[in-house]
């Protein structure tokens, strides 16, 4: 296990095909979907960076190119920009503009699963420890759910993942642990499993898609077969991993958005747009207007 609690790098699965939004997502990858103004990506790019978050890497697929392109300079745009004094729209580029060097990109080649995936990063995360992000669960809280992590981890070091409550019924969507200790800011994990069949699930905190893992994981996922739904689970490994290292929860307390699905990118759209004070207003009178009719 790593000695640094520093934790520098993180790894944004971004390979999948996002078949409940087609035929949206025929030609635009689901992650460039946006929630008011910015794609689903970006919010995990942004919680990332506020965390400490200094590199960033995709694990992408065929069809993702314009992820790349996003997190790209765009020369053109800000060439035109400049010549017509548009300072508004430039300062907005250069606020999520990624300094050169910060991200990398690889490819996933075929779908078999987070695990298969996240294992891709192995070469451009290296031995230390990392940030996992799922970008389709974006997170709403003025702290950022990896801030809070990476505080926890800086006390406990090992391996952290991120919980929060479902109810107890909607418990074999998702990666589920076991509750040990507490802790001063977590818990001791004891167990975990992936997709537990109804009515086995050891508590009802899922997994929400932050992880802050050590590195040993990628040597366990490469070894490791399919699991839940026929696909190598990264689940499946860290509960291998959590024989010899410590696993900690955090429980996040904020609102998440499954984005991967129509009613939570929906439901995005509307948390974000009522904070915004340019559209609060209005979206709040148009949803009531919608209800009574
Ligand atoms: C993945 C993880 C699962 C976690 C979930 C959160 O599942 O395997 O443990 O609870 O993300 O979204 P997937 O949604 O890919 O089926």
């Amino acid at each position: 296990m790593s000695s640094t609690n520093r934790v520098r790098k993180a790894v944004f699965p971004v390979a999948g095909l996002g078949t409940r939004f087609l035929p949206a997502t025929k030609a635009v990858p689901k992650e460039m979907l946006t929630i008011l103004d910015k794609p689903v990506i970006q919010y995990a790019v942004d919680e990332a960076r506020a965390a400490g978050i200094e590199h960033f890497i995709f694990v992408t697929g065929r069809n993702k190119g314009v992820i790349e392109d996003h997190f790209d300079l765009q020369y053109e745009l800000q060439d035109t920009l400049e010549k017509r004094n548009k300072k508004e729209a430039l300062e907005v580029l250069a606020k999520y503009q990624p300094t050169a060097g910060t991200t990398s990109f690889t490819r996933q080649q075929a779908p078999l699963g987070l695990g298969h995936a996240v294992w891709c990063a192995r070469d451009l995360v290296g031995n230390e420890p990392f940030a996992l992000l799922l970008p389709d669960m974006v997170m709403k809280d003025d702290k950022g759910c990896l801030s809070g992590m990476v505080e926890l981890f800086q006390e406990t070091a090992g391996n952290i993942i991120a919980t929060e409550e479902v109810a107890w019924e909607d418990t074999h969507k998702y990666g589920v642990v076991e509750r040990g200790k507490n802790l001063d800011m977590g818990f001791e994990i004891t167990g975990m499993v992936e997709k537990p069949e109804p009515g086995t699930a050891p508590s009802n905190l899922f997994i929400n898609g932050r992880y802050i893992l050590q590195p040993e994981i990628f040597s366990l996922l490469e070894k490791q077969g399919p699991g839940a739904g026929n696909e190598i689970q990264l689940t499946d490994s860290m509960l291998t991993l959590a024989k010899s290292q410590p696993f900690f929860g955090y429980q996040f307390t904020g609102n998440t958005y499954d984005c991967g699905s129509r009613e939570g990118f929906i439901k995005a759209n509307m948390a974000f747009a009522m904070d915004d004070p340019e559209l609060a207003k209005e979206i709040a009178n148009e949803l009531s207007r919608l209800i009574e009719k």
